[in-house]
């Protein structure tokens, strides 16, 4: 494809992101050969023949945004429980009246492989608006095997379309289905061990395996043995931990060897110590602690402090947090939880894709790294943060492809 040969010149900043920091190239260019980078060089680089020569305007250049935690694909939005909680319900007194996930589950079930994709597709283009080149897109609207499948059938689909990366998980233990009720969890647990990871397995649907680990859903040890049962087939473990109760989530995702553990709002200090003995990326959701409107916030100072890698994701969902927009996260990981803009430019970066184990691939802009670039329209990289609500994203670049472009 032509457009897998180009040259971006004229950029006020390129951000490289190697390095350990921001990588600041002032008044530089990116030359992209093959669908990857080529090189980073200060100054215009001459483009050669057959190269598309794409004029920047003095904008900022960055890598293309990678969003580690998402539920993509579900039948039926929750409009209805929003309105609830502003009238002061809780997410879990919801839940546990058989809204949230659950409700969910229903329309899911109702809807057809085409329908998911469908509505998938429209949200997907929606995100890479807004930059995202990689996503992550979990299962665990369907609570049994069939639907489970259709979800992940859902996320190769877009994946093969060749616009962004899609990272599939498999989150059968998303929650206990209502057909089933608490009573009979062990069952269920069963069931996603016994036929739904093998089938997972065969399929080759998905790369990850993740389990909402919380006292009211699947408790520490639950959500270890689902892990683990996960690791037998091949998936690598990761958490959902200590989002609405302290729950042992953080030392789960440690005990297990997980690539990541995502919320993290309540974290014991033993379990964070755990996470950065272990390596587990920190994937912070600041959008959906914002939107629940929750008391506790992720601890980033303890955590930095920790030296606890930390990315950020939108945890796009229709209950907890209806956000596509990986920019806005980072915003929201400044001004609700105090984090640097270079914290949380890496966050939505280099940082989550290493919780996706893709940082040999994606993440930055270094020679021989797959060629997934924003070009903003903003002339500052703080803009990014600084300009609330703002998308500054013109022109999105998958390996080389323009897949989004502002007109
Ligand atoms: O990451 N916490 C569990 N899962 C989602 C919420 C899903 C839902 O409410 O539908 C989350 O916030
Ligand atoms: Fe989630």
């Amino acid at each position: 494809m032509p457009e897998a040969n180009l040259v971006l010149n004229n950029c006020s900043q390129v951000l490289t992101m190697a390095g350990g920091g921001l990588g600041i190239v002032e008044h530089g260019a990116v030359r992209v050969r093959d669908g990857r980078i080529h090189e980073v060089a200060k100054g215009n680089l001459e483009p050669k023949p057959g190269e598309l020569d794409i004029d920047c305007h003095q904008r900022v250049v960055l890598p293309g945004f990678v969003d580690p935690h998402t539920h993509l694909v579900f039948g039926g939005w929750r409009q209805n429980e929003f309105e609830m909680r502003l009238a002061g319900k809780t997410y879990k007194e919801i839940a546990e009246a058989g809204g949230g996930i659950l409700s969910t589950v229903i329309h899911t079930r109702l809807a057809t492989e085409d329908e998911l994709y469908n509505r998938a597709l429209e949200r997907l283009h929606e995100m890479m608006s807004w930059g995202t080149t990689t996503v992550e897109v979990k299962s665990g609207y369907g609570l049994d095997t069939g639907t489970e499948l259709r979800m992940l059938q859902v996320a190769r689909r877009l994946g093969e379309l060749g616009f962004c990366r899609v990272v599939p998980t498999f989150m059968g233990a998303h929650s206990v289905p209502g057909e089933r009720g608490q009573g009979r969890k062990q069952e269920y647990i069963k069931l996603v061990v016994d036929e739904m990871l093998p089938a997972v397995e065969q399929q080759g649907v998905a790369r990850f395996c993740d389990v909402f680990c919380e006292n009211f859903v699947f408790n520490a040890a639950e959500s270890t043995l689902i892990l683990e049962a996960g690791k037998q087939h091949g998936l690598v473990p990761t958490v959902h931990a200590d989002e609405i109760e302290s729950s042992g989530g953080a030392e789960v995702a440690a005990s297990v060897g997980a690539a990541s553990a995502s919320h993290l709002l309540q974290p014991s200090d033993a379990g964070l110590a755990a996470m950065a003995q272990a390596g587990v990326v920190a994937v912070l959701l600041p959008g959906t602690c914002f939107f629940l409107r929750e008391a506790h916030k992720s601890p980033v100072a303890k955590m930095r402090e920790l030296g606890i890698v930390m990315a950020i994701a939108t945890d796009f969902n229709p209950g907890s947090c209806p956000l596509l927009a990986q920019p806005m996260a980072a915003q929201f990981g400044c001004i609700h939880y105090g984090m640097t803009i270079e914290e949380a430019l890496r966050g939505i970066t280099v940082n989550a894709a290493r919780a996706l184990k893709l940082d040999s691939e994606v993440g930055t802009l270094e020679p021989g790294k797959a060629a997934d670039i924003v070009v903003t329209d903003v002339p500052d990289y703080r803009h990014i943060i600084y300009r609330l609500g703002h998308n500054p994203v013109f022109m999105a670049i998958r390996a080389g492809r323009v897949i989004y472009r502002q007109f």
